[in-house]
């Protein structure tokens, strides 16, 4: 295991060190969002360019975290930064319908599958609180499923079971207890969620049996983004389709992290199978704050004066719509999305084949443009999120800590995936795998195999 120094990616970064100590003066962890936080080894960065990243040291990373996902067409794409300066000097905000919000959800409604009316939001948050709502409001039913290892955001409905809970903490298999992930979540807000494992066909299937009366809606990463991108098995989807049919329960897909990622029609498109509701936000901007919940005409027409609410003052934002339009401009005109897959897919297979050379026990999970390692796993394919939990975690954060010595950024916890942009290039990739192959090396004789 390495744990500091030789590697330590913080001992000559001085200027980020100190602008880091200042951070934590003003702000609880020095960091704007939990997530964010990595101890010591925290990073600020003041610039983004392309697929590179720089701290206050002036290092350069190449960057495959992307803020979490967002930044599909890489940093200060020009397309994007070209539609934000079109609407800068027209002012931003008007609490007025405005012609961008249009242009964007026309385009959105002709791309996904599944959407045929949307609203706005500005987070991902925001947009799964809504998708709830509405499903609640127009089913008149209470409780919703959430899967063990998903997030969908801060708000109380939701916290629950994610990839932050603790290993074996989850209870029995058949019986899944809803954990909550922080305090000062009301205790009542456990009574209004169902945990189910993803992939567990059988396990989904008795609850809808037993619960269905009660349960408004299915809440599902199609991809298990949070959660080393687990795939769904074939049929699974279908299966959730089913039993929400059967059941008269609204089936949500969280596309927060797969939607304008994955296909341009997101999973709806990927998979074949269309959820009655489906939320957006990250790659929708290329970082810029926008979301959306979008679904079937009867069911987002729920939504209405004094009865159903959805709202907010910045909820479609002009410059959110704007940079969705850059967007949706590069992944019809560029096929970014494309570009993204052939990348993606290049580093994904140098990684495995590189680890395979290696000897190291490993699994590689998820798709080109979002995707794991797992190490050392127990079972041969991971299907659920109890199978991630028992991957050795810390093998990850030392490689993740190795590259970043290396000039490559990675997120060090193993349960969030690497993201590739459009902006990544092939010799970007090539590069990143001869340093991954570097960093391997160095972290092997600490690793016991
Ligand atoms: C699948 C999924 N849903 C919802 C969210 C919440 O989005 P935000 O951080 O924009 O509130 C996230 C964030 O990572 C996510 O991955």
């Amino acid at each position: 295991m390495l744990t500091s120094t030789a590697n330590s990616p913080h001992t000559a970064h001085n200027r980020t060190r100190a602008t880091f100590e200042r951070a934590k003066r003003v702000l609880p962890l020095g960091v704007t969002s939990n997530f964010r936080y990595s101890g010591d080894t925290t990073l600020v960065i003041k610039r983004g360019s392309g697929a590179y990243v720089w701290d206050m040291d002036d290092r350069q990373y190449l960057d495959y975290r992307l803020a979490y996902g967002p930044v599909i067409l890489g940093h200060s794409h020009p397309g994007v930064l070209k539609r934000i300066t079109d609407q800068l000097g027209n002012g931003n905000l008007y609490a007025h319908t405005h012609p961008l919000e249009i242009d964007v959800a026309e385009r959105i409604v002709a791309m996904h599958p599944a959407v045929e009316k949307l609203r706005y939001a500005n987070s991902g948050t925001e947009a799964t609180m809504h998708a709830v709502r509405i499903a609640r409001a127009y089913t008149n039913r209470e409780k919703i499923v959430k899967f063990e290892g998903a997030y969908h955001g801060n708000h109380d409905y939701a916290l629950f079971s994610t990839a932050n809970m603790p290993a074996n903490g989850g209870g029995s298999p058949r019986s899944p207890i809803p954990v909550p992930q922080s305090s000062g979540i009301p205790t009542m807000t456990r009574e209004l969620i169902h945990i189910t494992r993803y992939n567990a066909f059988e396990h989904v299937e008795r609850l809808v049996r037993d619960k269905g009366h009660e349960i408004a809606a299915l809440l599902v990463e199609p991809v298990m983004g949070n959660a080393v991108c687990l795939m769904p098995e074939p049929g699974y989807l279908e299966h959730l389709r089913k039993l929400c049919d059967q059941a008269g329960i609204l089936l949500i897909f969280d596309e927060v992290k797969t939607g304008f990622r994955i296909a341009p029609g997101g999973a709806g498109e990927l998979f074949g199978v269309k959820a009655d509701l489906t939320t957006f936000a990250k790659a929708l901007g290329n970082g810029y704050p926008i979301a959306a919940v979008g679904g079937r005409a009867e069911v987002m027409d729920t939504i209405a004066m004094a009865q159903v609410v959805q709202g907010g003052t910045y909820c479609g934002h002009a410059l959110g719509c704007a940079a969705a339009m850059g967007v949706l401009d590069a992944i019809e005109q560029e096929h970014a999305l494309d570009v993204i897959k052939e990348r993606g897919q290049r580093l994904k297979d140098g990684m495995h084949d590189i680890l395979t050379e290696q000897g190291i026990p490993h699994e590689m999970s998820g798709l080109p443009s979002m995707f794991g390692i797992i190490f050392t796993p127990r079972t041969p394919k991971a299907r659920e999120f109890r199978d991630v939990m028992s991957g050795n975690f810390q093998m990850y954060t030392d490689m993740a800590y190795a590259l970043r010595e290396r000039g490559i950024d990675v997120e060090p916890d193993a349960r969030e995936p690497l993201f590739v942009s459009s902006a990544h290039t092939v010799a970007d990739i090539d590069n990143t795998l001869d340093r991954f192959n570097d960093a391997i090396k160095t972290c092997k004789p600490h690793w016991v195999l």
